[in-house]
């Protein structure tokens, strides 16, 4: 598969910093209580890996990470914490490539779903279907927009790292009926002056929550929100709540 993160992953883990200090503790809310063993899906940097380890402190993780750069931070990040060491599992696969445990009983897929075009969604819902244990949950989030829209040019990120600050930007542009393109900037400055500047494109897919619940229900699964709305989470289980 591409790797989409090939020339931005320097700047992703960083980043995306920010967004779990909202997420981390929803994120934990939501799994009080759940099953391992754990899938983290698109692990990215590990900061859901390091979410999912306090909420639940004994189950088994799997990190699924493909991309090189990324997974550099999640295994080093996971190498320095000797509890994270002693039961996290990062595997360097897609998810649907990787080799997970027959039984699940938590599947975490946070920031990531838009890369699954629908056929494999449907994978996705069907190894839920079939694996979960019966008390067993997924929790993801589906971020905006919704629809295929425009998105403006915006800055989402901005940090300073020693003599240097940073910047992500980010535009979107409808890329068929149910696809957009995100075209990201990462700029780094230096003494104020411009030092480096990165330009990638993700294709994502979109997936509003009409959509979301309507597939689901096809393979009997029950869906309900978790958190404030504006950060967009899930809760994914075989029986209603
Ligand atoms: C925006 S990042 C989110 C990372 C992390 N979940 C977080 O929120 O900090 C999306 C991640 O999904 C991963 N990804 C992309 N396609 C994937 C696939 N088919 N299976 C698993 N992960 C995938 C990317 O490599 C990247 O690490």
């Amino acid at each position: 598969m591409t790797d989409q993160y090939e020339r931005s992953a320097e700047f992703v883990d960083v980043m995306l910093a920010p967004a779990w200090t909202a997420l981390a503790p929803v994120l934990t809310e939501a799994l009080r209580g759940a099953p391992g063993p754990v899938v983290d899906v698109g692990a990215g940097g590990g900061h859901g890996v390091r979410v999912i380890a306090q909420a639940l402190p004994r189950a088994e993780i799997f990190a699924v990470e493909p991309s090189p750069g990324l997974r550099a931070v999640l295994l080093a990040r996971v190498d320095e914490d000797p509890d994270l060491r002693d039961r996290v599992t990062v595997l360097p696969n897609g998810l649907l490539q990787a080799t997970l445990p027959p039984r699940l009983g938590t599947l975490v897929a946070m920031n990531v779903i838009g890369h699954f075009d629908p056929a494999e969604r449907r994978t996705i819902w069907r190894l839920l279907a079939e694996r979960l244990l019966p008390d067993g949950r997924a929790v993801l989030n589906l971020q905006p927009p919704a629809e295929p829209v425009a998105v403006p040019h915006t800055r989402f990120s901005e940090l300073r790292i020693g003599r240097r600050r940073y910047e992500g930007w980010g535009r979107a542009e409808p890329a068929g009926p149910e696809r957009i393109t995100w075209h990201m900037t990462y700029r780094a400055f230096q003494d104020g002056e411009p030092a480096e500047e990165v330009e990638v494109e993700y294709a994502w897919w979109i997936l509003g929550p009409d959509r979301f619940k309507a597939e689901l229900a096809e393979h009997d699964l029950h869906v309900t929100p978790t958190g404030p709305t504006d950060l967009g989470l899930w809760s994914i289980t075989r029986s209603p709540v």
